[in-house]
């Protein structure tokens, strides 16, 4: 059984640098595509009237908005992204539909979620961002999300992940993530796995596929 995962090998400020640079046209060109993978794993969530949601890696802001309107005017949303041009798109976007006042953004690497207290949340939420962190920064995200949430507290995921044995879709694309990681940033992961190994307790998974690629849209609970 193959359960390695490739390394990341560019640096965070390469990350900031190209989010910065695709910020403009990350609509256009993963907008529509990723949409009903995003709202599968807002589903998922299922944030509630007066609730506390974390989103990290909100990109140009569809879920932020969508989660401060499902948490309404007595909640409140605290967005993370590490991209400058990210968080002006997302800012414009939250201001415009007149939800700006019950979202917090910060501009940051969530490998370090040191500003949130302790279980001090209802949810997080990451759609096609957990991906983006190296080997070993996958179980510390993690963990600190279980670090912030209350007991009960759920984390959905939306990911690309790896099949076993990977398919050809999955070897081409790694191959593009090792050779162009500029373009093909993201790559597959074991998210389930990568959650429960958190010790968060598994409510939901399923796989669905994105150009031939398995996205996995996975729903933990802090116990
Ligand atoms: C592939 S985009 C996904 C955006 C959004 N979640 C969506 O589904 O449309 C990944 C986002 O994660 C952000 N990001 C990348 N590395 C990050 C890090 N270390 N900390 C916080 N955000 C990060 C990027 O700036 C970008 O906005």
């Amino acid at each position: 059984m193959d359960l390695t995962i490739r390394r990341v090998n560019r640096s965070k400020d390469d990350a900031r640098a190209s989010y910065n640079r695709l910020s403009r046209w990350y609509d256009v060109i993963a907008g529509s595509t990723e949409k009903k993978y995003r709202e599968e794993g807002l589903r998922k969530l299922a944030a509630q009237p007066g609730e506390r949601i974390l989103e990290i890696g909100f990109g140009t802001g569809h879920c932020l908005a969508a989660l401060a309107t499902s948490v309404g005017a007595t909640g409140r949303v605290v967005g993370v992204d590490i991209s400058d041009g990210m968080l002006v798109i997302a800012r414009e976007r939250l201001q415009s539909q007149g939800l700006d006042d019950r979202v917090e953004l910060h501009l940051g690497d969530a490998a370090n979620l040191d500003f949130i207290q302790a279980e001090s949340l209802d949810g997080v939420f990451m759609s096609f961002t957990l991906e983006l962190f190296d080997n070993p920064e996958i179980p510390r995200v993690v963990q600190e999300c279980r670090r912030i949430l209350k007991p009960g507290g759920r984390l959905a995921v939306v990911s690309m992940t790896k099949t076993n044995p990977p398919g050809a879709a999955v070897r081409l694309y790694e191959w593009f993530h090792e050779h162009l990681p500029n373009y093909a940033d993201c790559r597959p992961i074991f998210a389930r796995q990568s959650i429960e190994q958190g010790d968060f307790v598994i409510q939901e998974v399923s796989v669905s596929s994105m150009w031939g690629l398995p996205v996995e849209t996975v729903l933990g609970r802090k116990p």
